[in-house]
């Protein structure tokens, strides 16, 4: 198996962390290399609070507190925030990285209180019911960002009918909430709350799909990527990169 398919050069600050530890705690495709694109386009600094939504196993927050020096909450309905904790002492940034465990919906935080947001891998899961942008702005100060990386159509599917074949089976329960990169533009826009300051496909996103499919064990359960990937000849799985400034 082929495991070195990531460029380091593509994703030098990634390329500084033990790939045996970014494997072992990914919840899908590199964790790191999507925050270290996202990181991209986003002013970070040091001492910056940013919530980490949706963190899983936190690698996310641990890499921006190590090479940016932020403060990140690190948040998830699911994770253990101890063993969280544990992973962002054994990489010595206890001191800023917070990991708590919280549904998206009932985040217990100050009005105002963070310079930006960011959701890897996790946003579909809450960001596309239309009320929760208003909802998530209002913890990010004015001038603050929101960033997000996730899985994108590069075309639009209307209905099923829309969608290739390897699709239909699971359609309903892991596509259907799946869109492009314009839908997510105009989602945001349309709400006057923020200023979209880049909508589109992570440069990396075949590299990164192809080798989160190839990094599945013989034998380990299927997700819908795994089976989807490998059976998209037409390039339709992608993953995009929206970034966005409250007004
Ligand atoms: C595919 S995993 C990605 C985790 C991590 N960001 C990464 O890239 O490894 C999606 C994460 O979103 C979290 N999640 C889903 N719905 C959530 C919600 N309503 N509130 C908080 N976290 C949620 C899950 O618990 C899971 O850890």
């Amino acid at each position: 198996m082929n495991r070195a398919a990531i460029s380091p050069s593509a994703f030098p600050l990634t390329a500084k962390y033990d790939p045996q530890w970014v494997r072992d705690n990914a919840l899908g495709e590199n964790a790191l290399c999507q925050v270290e694109s996202l990181a991209r386009h986003l002013p970070l600094r040091a001492g910056m609070r940013v919530l980490d939504l949706g963190c899983g196993k936190a690698t996310s927050s641990i890499f921006l507190a190590r090479e940016f020096g932020i403060q990140a909450w690190a948040a998830d309905e699911a994770t253990s925030p101890t063993e969280n904790h544990k992973r962002a002492m054994e990489l010595q940034c206890e001191a800023s990285v917070f990991p708590l465990q919280v549904d998206a919906h009932s985040l217990p935080f100050a009005k105002e209180f963070f310079d930006a947001v960011i959701a890897i891998d996790s946003f579909l899961y809450f960001g596309t019911d239309d009320r929760y942008l208003g909802y998530l702005i209002q913890f990010v100060k004015p001038g603050g960002f929101i960033g997000v990386v996730d899985i994108a159509f590069t075309r639009e599917l209307q209905s099923i009918e829309e969608a290739p074949g390897y699709l239909r089976p699971q359609y309903a329960k892991h596509w259907s909430y799946v869109h492009s990169v314009q839908w997510w533009k105009q989602h945001w826009e349309k709400t006057a709350l923020v200023d979209v300051q880049c909508a589109e496909l992570l440069p990396e996103s075949d590299e990164l799909l192809r080798d989160y499919v190839r990094g599945r064990l013989p034998g380990q359960d299927e997700d819908s990527i795994m089976r989807a990937v490998p059976r998209d000849h037409e390039g339709l799985i992608s993953l995009f990169c929206l970034v966005a400034r409250k007004c």
